[in-house]
C-alpha cells in the first residue's frame, strides 16, 4: 500500500511527479506553521511530510497531533526548527540537504559582503534618483575587499567555500571561530583559529555562517559589537537569531561598526517597522542565500530522494540528521 506523504512547498514539477507517483500525496500550498489547524489537519494520516520555511517548531506539540509520522524531509540545509528529542522519542527520522547548496549560498554570501563593501545597492539608487550629476565625492566611496581580513564563524562546508573564494580570489588573510580546528583551512589557506572576542577585534567583515544552536543563539550581543572595528562590516548568512537585531541595528546607527549585509532575520520576512528599514549602511536580502534556479532544483530532488529513501526503510545517507533514531 502507499504511504501518505504531505508536501508543503513548491518544487519542480517533475520531482512534484516523483512523489506523487511514489506515495499518496497531499499538496498542502498554504505557509506551513505547525501551530495551524489546516496544516495538522493536512498531516491527519501522514507517514512522510517534505517541504522548507515551516513558521514555527516541530516540537512535542505539534507531533502528537501527527502520530503516524515517520519521516521529515526539510528542503533546507538548516534545521533548527526541529526538536530533535521529539523527533528521537518518536523514532521520526529528518533529512536535509547539506552539499547541493554550499556553492550557491557561498556565491551569495560573497555577493552580500562586496555589494556591502562597495554600497552597490546604494550607489545604483543613487544612479536611480538622479543623482549622479558629476563625479561622486569621498563620502560614497567603498572599502577594498582584497588584501583584508575575513573573521569568519563557522567552519562547515559553506563556510570553507567561503573562505576558498576569500583566499584565492581576494587574498584575504583568514581568522574563523569553530569549536574544533580544520586543519584543512589551515593549510590551504593559511587560516587561523582564533577566540571569539579576537577574531572580532581584527577582522575587517566578520561573516556568520553558524547553525542555530543553543550556544549560538544571541552569540552577537551589544558587547560583542562594541569589539569589532568602526570600520568593519558584518555578514549574516545563517539565522537571523544568532544576532541581536536591536543591538545591530543601534550599532549600524550610531556608527559602532560601518555596516551590514544581511540575508536572514530575527523574524522572517522582516516587518515594515523593522528600525533597519531606515538605515542605508545596510544591505538586506529576502534569505535567499540558495535562491538559484540550478540549487533550488537540486535541493528539492535530494530532499525527494531523501523522503523515498527513509519511507521505503532504505538507510539514508549523508543528509540523514538524526542515524541513531534507526
Ligand atoms: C537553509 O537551507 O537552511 C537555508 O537557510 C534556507 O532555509
Amino acid at each position: 500500500m502507499k504511504k501518505n506523504v504531505v508536501l508543503y512547498s513548491k518544487i519542480p514539477d517533475d520531482q512534484q511527479q516523483r512523489l506523487a507517483d511514489e506515495f499518496n500525496l497531499t499538496v498542502f500550498d498554504s505557509s506551513p506553521d505547525a501551530n495551524k489547524d489546516a496544516f495538522i489537519k493536512a498531516l491527519a494520516n501522514a507517514d512522510g511530510m517534505i517541504g522548507s520555511n515551516m513558521a514555527s517548531r516541530v516540537d512535542d506539540q505539534f507531533l502528537v497531533k501527527v502520530p503516524k509520522l515517520k519521516a521529515a524531509s526539510t528542503i533546507s540545509v538548516g534545521f533548527d526548527n526541529y526538536d530533535l528529542d521529539a523527533l528521537k522519542k518518536r523514532g521520526i527520522r529528518l533529512m536535509n540537504t547539506p552539499t547541493v547548496l554550499t556553492e550557491g549560498t557561498a556565491d551569495l554570501i560573497f555577493t552580500l559582503l562586496m555589494a556591502t563593501a562597495r554600497r552597490t545597492a546604494e550607489l545604483s539608487q543613487f544612479i536611480h534618483n538622479g543623482k549622479w550629476t558629476k563625479s561622486i565625492t569621498p563620502e560614497y566611496y567603498g572599502t577594498d575587499i582584497h588584501g583584508k581580513t575575513l573573521g569568519i564563524l563557522g567552519m562547515g562546508r559553506i563556510a570553507k567555500a567561503i573562505v576558498k573564494r576569500a583566499h584565492c580570489g581576494f587574498d584575504m588573510n583568514i581568522l574563523y571561530y569553530n569549536r574544533s580546528a580544520h586543519e584543512d583551512v589551515e593549510q590551504d589557506y593559511q587560516a587561523k583559529r582564533c577566540e571569539l572576542d579576537d577574531l572580532l577585534k581584527q577582522a575587517d567583515f566578520v561573516v556568520i555562517i553558524l547553525p542555530l544552536t543553543k550556544e549560538t543563539d544571541r552569540l552577537i550581543t551589544k558587547e560583542k559589537l562594541s569589539l569589532m572595528k568602526p570600520s568593519a562590516i558584518l555578514i549574516n548568512g545563517a539565522r537571523g537569531k544568532i544576532v541581536d537585531q536591536q543591538a545591530l541595528a543601534e550599532a549600524l546607527q550610531n556608527k559602532v561598526i560601518k555596516a551590514a549585509g544581511l540575508d536572514v532575520f530575527e523574524v522572517e520576512p522582516l516587518p515594515m517597522d523593522s528600525p533597519l528599514l531606515k538605515l542605508n549602511n545596510v544591505l538586506l536580502s529576502p534569505h535567499v542565500g540558495s535562491a538559484t534556479i540550478e540549487t533550488r532544483y537540486a535541493m528539492a530532488k535530494c530532499a525527494v530522494d531523501n523522503i523515498i529513501a527513509a519511507l521505503k526503510d532504505e538507510k539514508p545517507t549523508q543528509n540523514w540528521v538524526n542515524p541513531e533514531v534507526g
